[in-house]
């Protein structure tokens, strides 16, 4: 059973009340939040005040993955915006320690991404001090892109990570996730799925949500 977090970059903005209506009936237990700037990757989304009116709707965690440099300067911002997970770039944080710090002074779990070309191993001085390991499964930046098969290996690699290490990280992955990749996705050791196109174009997303979680 993974913990399915269905990415609203796929909803339809024009909808996102009705999207948010949806998740809520549904088994999801994160929504995902995607924060882009446009420097750390190559596209923009949207921001706080669009999460703050998203966080009104609902109880669920809400998981904000923040695709911007320097997260630090924002995280008292996002707290205040709702979010209950924050998750940040390995790559844009020279500081990561310190940063995965403030984030959990503000009473919230604290999330590192790994972009596809970034190892593992990076993370093994501070793996007991990360609640969420993002890992993406595409290059940042969009919705919609072909998952990296070699993700796979780094699932493993990670796993046996928080093994060793006795911590009780979870592993979410991000991108490309489809009913054909999930089950393989747990299998290696996954506990959240993060799905954007797969839920949102889908004829019936509630009953994707189901499928997905019972991989
Ligand atoms: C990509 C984002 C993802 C994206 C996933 O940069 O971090 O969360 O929304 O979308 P799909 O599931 O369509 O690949
Ligand atoms: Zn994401």
């Amino acid at each position: 059973m993974a913990i399915i977090a269905p990415s609203l970059l796929a909803a339809d903005f024009l909808e996102l009340g009705k999207a948010c209506s949806m998740l809520n009936a549904s088994e999801a237990e994160w929504f995902h939040l995607d924060v882009m700037d446009g420097v750390f990757v190559p596209n923009i989304s949207y921001g706080i005040p669009i999460i703050e009116q998203i966080k009104k709707t609902t109880n669920k965690e809400m998981d904000v993955h923040l695709m911007i440099v320097q997260p630090e300067k924002y995280i008292a911002a996002f707290k205040q915006a709702g979010a209950t997970i924050l998750t940040v770039h390995y790559e844009a944080c020279p500081h990561l320690h310190s940063t995965i710090q403030q984030i959990k002074a503000e009473g919230m779990k604290a999330g590192v991404a790994l972009n596809p070309h970034t190892p593992i191993d990076v993370l093994k001085d501070l793996i007991f001090e990360i609640d969420v390991v993002c890992i993406m499964s595409v290059n940042p930046g969009f919705g919609g892109q072909k998952f990296i098969a070699h993700t796979y290996e780094k699932v493993k690699a990670l796993k046996q990570l928080i093994v060793q290490h006795n911590a009780s990280t979870l592993i979410e992955i991000d991108g490309g996730v489809t009913l054909e990749n999930a089950a393989k996705l747990v299998a290696a050791g996954a506990d959240v799925l993060v799905a954007g196109t797969t839920v949102f174009k889908a004829t019936d997303p509630i009953q994707m949500i189901a499928s997905l979680r019972n991989c």
